[in-house]
């Protein structure tokens, strides 16, 4: 069998990863659908939208020194999103796109990757803007946001040249 169709390696990697929550966001949205399509969305308007990360006591010695960084890559489980479908028409769109060049919620595995800005550290608590995360979403990891994630020569596939719905 192909590396790709599975076999040994994906029983091995299924036994590897476990996750479980580090702690979850407090949003001032209860809902996915509170968020406006980002069509719709003023601009800028997720950048506004600020925040808490609340990680749980036994993992607040894993954010010692993160001071100093602006922003941090969150990454998260999309807990009230169910099923997926490999091909997926994004909000806004006519076409149907395959779910890895989309950032929808509904996915194999769903998790969800937002790079936020850091406002402030309050013990275990994390002051954050730019969230696009709900009340309540369990978040497994938190990294810094690195000179290495900045890339300048991105492109951005379809995305560059959606068609925005009139208004
Ligand atoms: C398009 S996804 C992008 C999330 C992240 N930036 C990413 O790229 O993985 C953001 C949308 O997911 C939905 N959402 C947010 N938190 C969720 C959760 N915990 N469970 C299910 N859906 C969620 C909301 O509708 C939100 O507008």
């Amino acid at each position: 069998m192909s590396d790709a169709r599975g076999g040994r390696r994906r029983r091995a990697a299924a036994r590897a990863y476990r996750v479980r929550p580090i702690g979850f966001v407090r949003s001032p949205f209860k809902n996915p659908e509170d968020f406006p399509p980002p069509a719709f969305a003023p601009p800028r308007f997720l950048d506004r939208v600020k925040g808490e990360v609340v990680v749980f006591d036994d993992f607040t010695p894993g954010l010692e020194s993160l001071d100093g960084f602006s922003h941090l890559i969150i990454i998260f489980a999309f807990h009230r999103s169910s099923g997926f479908k490999l091909r997926t028409v994004p909000p806004g769109q006519s076409r149907p796109r395959g779910i890895f060049a989309t950032r929808s919620p509904h996915r194999p595995n769903p998790l969800g990757l937002s790079v936020v800005r850091l406002i402030a550290r309050e013990g275990p608590v994390l002051k954050v803007s730019g969230l696009d995360m709900i009340d309540g979403t369990p978040v497994l990891d938190i990294k810094p946001y690195t000179r290495r994630d900045r890339k300048s020569r991105s492109t951005s596939g379809w995305q560059a040249k959606r068609a925005r719905p009139a208004r």
